[in-house]
Formats: structure tokens, C-alpha cells, sequence
């Protein structure tokens, strides 16, 4: 029996950039590149990790910018460091070419990488942003794209593809331990921040989200905005008995929770704003990629997420994500075969 030191020794070498390669099943340069990007990705995720556990004491690391960004929201100052993170991790790796991000209208590109890659990784940088100030889990969203051949750069046309075709997807959960949880088309896998290390190591493997759970997610504060179809599934929920209500207002964090506990996440769209209010490239994608591989579900009430072709960088969608079984009662109120 290996004693408990060889133990924490087995533990604490299975990292990111180990698991990265192991996934690749190689240890070729394509793999080797990866493996370098998860963990630029990661260091990034670090540092806004160390930011927003000292963010009360940092003199203006939190509050507005002033600016509103291509969203129309007004930026935090922490969505403006963390979009900064990203691309400074990203510079002088030759790893990826264009950042897309949240907070930027335009992708930034990395012209000293671009001869050497022409990945494109596409970020929201700080998920959740309203929950700073309250000290509550915000997340960073990450998706990894190959541009197409056929298609032009100009207006970075050759980045929109249907998110099946991510390389990878993943996020980064700063809650009471910051996670990162990542898929290169073999499973989900999740990883815990060591800080002492200043290291993701391995926490749990080949998640599967449950066929069924009992947690539904939304804000219902928009009840009276959504369609007949949403409110009966609402209704239909409250008189279920066996449903539980759990939002957050940060969409990595409630989507964690249905991950590993099953249920179901809604942001549908309302009568003013259709689309709803979550982007697809650096939201939704990245997400019901990581839903589809862990075995579940996520749709727009009419489309699979991952089969939408992009019109634009940073399109809204409705998204309903989470568990087979609970998407198949959203699904069925909508069409009228499931009624409260
Ligand atoms: P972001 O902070 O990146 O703009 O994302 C916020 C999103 C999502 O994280 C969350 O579930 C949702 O917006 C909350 O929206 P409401 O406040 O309208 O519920
Ligand atoms: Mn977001
Ligand atoms: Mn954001």
C-alpha cells in the first residue's frame, strides 16, 4: 500500500499540462501546444483568481470603468483586468493568433504568434460580473477555434463555425475553491487551484452530468416576459414538487451545479429581446460542449447549440442546458405536450 506522501506525490503531479498531454495520447508538438495553451489559460485564470481575493483591499479593482462595452453593459473594472489577463498570458507564446472576448468589439491579435498558430481563442473574461461586489462565484468561459480554411479573416468570417467544431471548451470557477473544468472532445474533467502550488491538479475525471436532477435555474423575475411555453414549464415545476429553484446570477456557477447535480439552466429569450441574453461564441458554445460530452443536453428551445451557424462574433442566444430528462420537460412544454 503507497503511503499517504507517495499519495499526495501521485495527487499533486497530475496537472493540467500533464492531463492535457495524456488526453492527446502523444507527446507530438501539436500535443505539446495544447498543453502550453491550457496552461496560459490557466495562468490567467491565476491571476484573476489572486485579484479577486484581494480585490476589497485593492485600491480601484473593483467598481465601473465608465465604459460601456459592444454588449451595451456597463464594464467592471474587473471584466477590463480580466479581458487584460487573458491577453498578456496569450502574448509572445506563438500559441494563438486571435483572442476573441466579451469585451472587446474587435479580436485582439497576437501578430508575433500568428506565424506560428492561427488558433483563435474566444473568451468571455469575467462571467457573472454583477456578483463582484457581493463577493459571490464569477467565472472565466473559454472556447478554442481552428479558422476555417474556405472562409475569409476579413470581419473574421473564418471564425464562424457551428460550435461542434471547437478543438476545446472550459471554464473557470472562482468560488470557495477556484476550479477549472475543460474538455478536448474526451470527456469533462475537472481540476482544483493548489495555490501553494500555483497548480491545477486533477479533482475529478470524465464527469457525467445525471440523466435526471432537481434543480431548475432562471430568473424568474422575468416570468411575465417569456413565452407561454417557459411559464408552463415554470408553472409545471412549482406544482412538480420534486424541482428545486438555484440561481446565482453567474451562469459558470449555476452551470457547475447542474453539472455535477443535474437539473436544468435557462436564460430564454423574452417577447422584447427574442435572442435572450447570452452570447453564443464564448458562451453558449463553450458550455453545451462541455454539456454534450458529459452527456447531457442544451438547446435554444428549438436548436441544438452546438449546430447554430454564427452570423456575428458576439450573437445572442436562448439557451436551456442541463440534464436529458429535465431539457426533454422543457422541450415538451414548449410544444404543448407537457402542460403544469
Ligand atoms: P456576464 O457577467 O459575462 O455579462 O454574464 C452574465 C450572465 C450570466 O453569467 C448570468 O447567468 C446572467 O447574465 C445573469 O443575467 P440576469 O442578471 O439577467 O439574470
Ligand atoms: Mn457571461
Ligand atoms: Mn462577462
Amino acid at each position: 500500500m503507497p503511503s499517504s506522501a507517495e499519495r499526495e506525490i501521485a495527487r499533486d503531479v497530475l496537472t493540467l499540462s500533464r492531463h492535457v498531454l495524456q488526453q492527446f495520447g502523444s507527446f507530438t508538438a501539436e500535443a505539446q501546444d495544447f498543453s502550453a495553451l491550457m496552461n496560459r489559460i490557466a495562468l490567467a485564470g491565476k491571476m484573476i483568481a489572486r485579484r479577486l481575493s484581494q480585490a476589497g483591499l485593492i485600491e480601484g479593482a473593483l467598481g465601473v470603468t465608465g465604459n460601456v462595452n459592444v454588449q451595451g453593459e456597463e464594464q467592471q473594472r474587473m471584466d477590463e483586468y480580466a479581458n487584460r489577463a487573458f491577453i498578456r498570458a496569450l502574448e509572445q507564446t506563438g500559441l494563438v493568433c486571435r483572442l476573441v472576448s466579451e469585451e472587446m468589439k474587435t479580436p485582439a491579435r497576437l501578430p508575433e504568434n500568428c506565424s506560428l498558430s492561427r488558433l483563435a481563442l474566444l473568451v468571455d473574461p469575467l462571467d457573472g460580473s454583477s456578483n463582484i461586489e457581493a463577493n459571490l462565484s464569477v467565472g472565466s468561459i473559454f472556447s478554442v477555434l481552428q479558422p476555417l480554411e474556405d472562409r475569409p479573416e476579413a470581419d473574421h468570417q473564418d471564425l464562424l463555425q457551428p460550435g461542434r467544431r471547437q478543438l476545446a471548451a472550459g471554464y473557470i470557477l472562482y468560488g470557495p475553491s477556484t476550479q477549472l473544468v475543460y474538455s478536448v472532445g474526451k470527456g469533462v474533467h475537472s481540476f482544483t487551484l493548489d495555490p501553494s502550488l500555483g497548480e491545477f491538479i486533477l479533482s475529478q475525471s470524465d464527469i457525467r452530468i445525471p440523466e435526471r436532477g432537481s434543480v431548475y435555474s432562471l430568473n424568474e423575475g422575468y416570468f411575465c416576459q417569456w413565452s407561454e411555453g417557459i411559464q408552463n414549464f415554470i408553472r409545471y415545476a412549482h406544482r412538480q414538487g420534486s424541482y428545486t429553484s438555484r440561481y446565482s446570477g453567474a451562469l459558470v456557477a449555476d452551470f457547475h451545479r447542474i453539472l455535477l447535480q443535474g437539473g436544468v439552466y435557462l436564460y430564454p429569450g423574452t417577447r422584447q429581446k427574442p435572442e435572450g441574453k447570452l452570447r453564443l461564441m464564448y458562451e453558449a458554445n463553450p458550455l453545451a460542449f462541455l454539456a454534450e460530452q458529459a452527456g447531457g443536453v442544451a438547446t435554444t428551445g428549438t436548436e441544438a447549440i452546438l449546430d447554430i451557424v454564427p452570423h456575428s462574433l458576439h450573437q445572442r442566444v436562448p439557451l436551456i442546458i442541463g440534464s436529458r430528462e429535465n431539457v426533454e420537460e422543457v422541450l415538451r412544454c414548449l410544444e404543448g405536450s407537457l402542460r403544469p
